[in-house]
């Protein structure tokens, strides 16, 4: 398991972060986004789209429950649980995009991923928090498989520390 923090000092310094992600992830990842109201979720998803090549916009699923984006390198599958009850949760059958049963494997990025019970063990934490300075920090986490990933996200002009 690893994890590393990142400062984000602004909405464009999130997107970057995403960009990257974007850039890098692989067929298959699926990215538990965390983090209170307006902590930059929807705004790291946008960047995972430009880091794919998507050129429509990202707006926020929160009515239409998954978003699916098909023009990228991947597919890009966004989902936000906020106003979800648990029962709906389950009615999405969200392992269907991870194990590739339902969907074309691509990246699923889960908004409000505290309210799922069940996800694969590879999954790639990204919690976002408040910074004293006004912007925010994430903290990234995941298991062996993907934290030579993680290093190269993180790596490249971004501030970055393993903790
Ligand atoms: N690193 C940052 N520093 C300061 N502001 C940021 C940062 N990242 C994003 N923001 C801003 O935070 C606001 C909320 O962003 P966003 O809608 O992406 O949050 P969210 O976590 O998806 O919210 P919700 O929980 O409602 O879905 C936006 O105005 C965005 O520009
Ligand atoms: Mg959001």
């Amino acid at each position: 398991m690893g994890e590393f923090g990142v400062n984000l000092p602004d909405a464009a310094a999130t997107q970057r972060l995403g960009w990257r992600l974007g850039q890098l992830c692989s067929p298959g990842t699926v990215l538990l986004l965390a983090g209170d109201l307006g902590m930059g979720k929807t705004t790291l998803v946008q960047g995972i789209g430009l880091g794919l090549g998507i050129a429509e916009p990202i707006s926020s699923p929160t009515f239409t429950l998954i978003n699916e984006y098909l023009e990228g390198r991947l597919p890009l599958y966004h989902v936000d649980l906020y106003r979800l009850a648990p029962t709906q949760v389950d009615s999405l059958e969200l392992e269907g995009y991870w194990d590739g049963s339902e969907a074309e494997p691509g990246i699923l990025a889960i908004e409000w991923s505290e309210r799922l019970v069940d996800y694969p063990a590879s999954a790639i934490g990204l919690r976002l928090d408040t910074d004293p300075s006004g912007g925010r920090r994430a903290t990234l986490t995941a298991g062996d498989a993907h934290i030579s990933l993680l290093k190269k996200v993180v790596g490249d002009g971004l501030l970055a520390d393993e903790v």
